[in-house]
């Protein structure tokens, strides 16, 4: 056995909650098999459909795909697939169709580009999508470069999210063209700074020195949904819009710790518009990295920047209503090294009462998730620190002023209080009726090589147990009580990914991967009515070397239950599978394919021929018409 086998056998003798007589043989990262038996039901929302269903399947009634490299989509038999929406599609009947040799056209009435998290919202007897955006793909959209202040413009306006009414008609879902709805949200569109940092002097600029309205999102990853019918849109990679005109520009402890002002590559932004200047708008970067929430039923609506979940790189925001009524929203910040986070609201939840819930959002504890006990980070055991004003070290001392600076200062405070470090955590999914919540792990190929950005440990930890992950894991937790908002959790790693072909030790991962299901990078998670966790993977696709056999990036199906995972879709080459809901008959699930083609990979996704790669949100449905799954 080897030392990592034994740390895991050790950490799994120790677990407290996996009260169902779990086997765990030898080989055995045997985690994800046969826990929580006990868990009660609780009244969660899903991140897609309330949940109303009691039944739960002991396995996934779908023929496993086989991996592959094809630029196509490759599902089970049964089930079919076709284009709703690609980048650059007109969202108004007066907008040419999308012209392969004017590809940065007219961005601001079009579907942006690179699609990733979206909920689909039923408005009436409407049924809208919102999709985010979250960055363009210069070569494809400027093959000339991007050279004026007008490129610039086209390239702000194909970032951020896109409202689209859809319709269903004989030949499938379709977008409605003119739909009072139909709405773009760009790194242009005013929006609202609240919360505790609304107004802070670190949000001031010389354009807004109220520091209470900033203009644009960019960089909008994964998403989440609130029970009161809004959308929840999450600021990832922003620092890559910001740049100095100086380069004798000496970026202060903030900026370095969200890596502003580094000198990347990319889009000059700064060229063109000062606020993207560091040098002369220092504190612009301070007014994104923030969770978003708009309402997709008014299109006139002015988006809300929520401040008091934080600021970091968001990846999704999952909501749920703990059991008495608070709002808890569970949040990662996708960076090496990075930590994870949850929300919980000071008011409570009411049902019949929208109005009551417009900025519930804007009162409430930030917590950061601290795994294991003392020095025991493989206890099954963990807690929830407040990042409070006053409390734990986070006092004006020690560089925390107020709650504002918190919510600007996160990642600090953070830190601050010993957070563990965690390998790049994405996607969070809350499963729909146990207080049991996944978090996807991609990979950290500098855990336990070097510490994070601020200097953070990043040895191998309980939920973070190997040396240079390259392949990733989905670690979970139990709320204590059964409730959202205790301050206590148990946890375990639902996966370890990996690849059994290749590795006989720790890299061959958890006992529920095999030959057949393996995969690395799970990046977007979500629960569907079935209680089934469905994994989408940003991982690498050269199907070569550590990664041979894995094949492009792919989508698979899990029962928590039993730990059985099957890989239910391949995305076409050089594209990440990304952003996933459902309508509101289950019929047709909604799928998103960003950036085919990036890489060193040929892609003609979707159109075929010898056309451009496009971004695209797929329809996925069975073929005699059955729920999807
Ligand atoms: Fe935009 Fe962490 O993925
Ligand atoms: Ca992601
Ligand atoms: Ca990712
Ligand atoms: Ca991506």
């Amino acid at each position: 056995m080897s030392e990592f086998q034994k740390i895991i056998q050790a950490a799994v003798s120790r677990r407290t909650f996996l009260k169902s007589g779990a086997n765990f043989g030898l080989g055995a990262f045997a985690l994800g098999s046969g826990m929580l038996a006990d868990a009660k039901t609780i009244d969660g929302v899903d991140c897609d459909i309330k949940n109303d269903a009691t039944e739960q399947l002991n396995s996934l009634e779908i023929n496993n795909v086989p991996t592959n490299t094809l630029d196509a989509i490759s599902l089970p038999d049964d089930y079919q697939w076709y284009p709703l929406i690609s980048w650059g599609d007109p969202l108004f009947s007066d907008v040419p169709d999308f012209d392969e040799a004017l590809p940065s056209q007219q961005q601001a009435l079009r579907f942006g580009d690179c699609n990733d998290g979206m909920e689909a919202f039923k408005v009436g007897d409407k049924t809208l999508l919102a999709v985010n955006n979250e960055f363009v793909l210069i070569d494809n959209m400027f093959p000339e470069g991007i050279t004026t202040a007008q490129d610039i413009d086209q390239a702000k306006a194909g970032f951020g999210i896109s409202i689209v009414e859809i319709t269903e008609t004989e030949s499938g879902w379709q977008p409605v063209l003119d739909s009072s709805y139909n709405r773009r949200i760009t790194m242009q569109t005013p929006m609202q700074l609240s919360g505790p940092a609304k107004g802070h002097a670190l949000l001031q600029t010389s354009a807004n020195p109220a520091g209470d309205i900033t203009l644009g999102t960019w960089s909008n990853c994964g998403a989440g949904r609130t029970p009161w019918g809004t959308y929840l849109t999450c600021e990832e990679n922003f620092h890559y819009a910001f740049n100095s005109s100086s380069d004798d520009y000496q970026p202060n402890a903030l900026q370095q710790r969200y890596q502003v002002a580094m000198k990347y590559g990319g889009i000059d932004f700064y060229k063109f518009d000062q606020r993207f200047d560091v040098a002369k708008e220092p504190n612009e970067a301070n007014r994104v990295g923030y969770v978003v929430e708009i309402d997709p039923s008014n299109p006139t609506s002015t988006p809300k920047k929520r401040t008091a979940l934080g600021r970091f790189m968001h990846e999704n925001a999952e909501v749920v209503i703990s059991k008495d009524g608070y709002v808890v929203v569970y949040m990662g910040d996708d960076k090496k090294g990075e930590f994870l986070y949850k929300f919980v609201s000071t008011a409570k939840y009411k049902s019949n009462d929208e109005q009551a819930n417009q900025d519930i959002l804007d009162n409430g504890i930030l917590y950061v998730a601290r795994f294991g006990e003392a020095d025991d980070t493989f206890s099954g055991k963990g807690e929830w620190v407040a990042l409070k004003y006053g409390e734990n070290g986070l006092t004006a001392a020690n560089g925390f002023a107020s709650q504002a600076e918190i919510c600007i200062k996160t990642r600090l405070a953070a830190s601050h209080v010993g957070a563990t470090t965690m390998d790049r955590p994405e996607w969070v999914a809350a499963h729909p009726n146990k207080t049991e919540v996944y978090c996807a792990l991609t990979n950290n190929n500098k855990r336990g090589i070097k510490p994070n950005l601020a200097g953070d440990e990043m040895s191998t930890n309980g939920p973070n147990p190997r040396r240079k992950n390259l392949y990733g894991q989905i670690v979970r937790w139990r709320e204590r009580n059964d409730d959202h908002t205790s301050l206590k959790f148990d946890w375990d790693l639902f996966v370890l990914a990996g690849n059994p072909e290749l590795h006989d030790d720790e890299h061959r991962g958890s006992d529920n991967i095999t030959a057949d299901n393996m995969f690395n990078s799970p990046d977007g998670l979500c629960f569907d009515t079935q209680q089934n966790l469905w994994i989408q993977t940003d991982g690498n696709y050269s199907n070569q070397g550590k990664y041979q056999g894995m094949g492009n990036n792919q989508m698979l199906l899990a029962d928590t239950n039993s730990g059985e995972i099957k890989r239910f879709m391949v995305g076409p080459r050089g594209a990440e599978v990304t952003g996933m809901t459902w309508t509101s008959d289950k019929k047709t699930m909604f799928v998103g394919i960003q950036h085919p083609g990036l890489g060193a990979v040929q892609s003609t996704f979707p159109s075929g021929g010898d056309h451009m790669p496009r971004s695209t949100v797929i329809a996925i449905t069975h073929k005699e018409g059955k729920e999807i799954v």
